[in-house]
């Protein structure tokens, strides 16, 4: 499913790169070698990041 539709990322790509250690969204962006263009995919993102933080708390 595409996240950013400004630069085609998809939930695979982000979720590649915060396993890779992005741990904010100017670096999920750098990691996938690219900058963000309108911005309307960050709050998504900042939500992926939360929820990847989360079920790696989780036992
Ligand atoms: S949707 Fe990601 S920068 Fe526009």
């Amino acid at each position: 499913m595409y996240i950013c539709s400004c630069r085609a990322l998809t939930d695979k790509d982000i979720g590649t790169a915060i396993q890779e250690g992005a741990d904010c969204p100017s670096k999920i962006y750098q990691s996938c070698g690219c900058r963000p263009d309108c911005g309307r995919c960050v709050q998504r993102i900042v939500t992926m990041l939360k929820e990847r933080k989360q079920n790696m708390i989780q036992p």
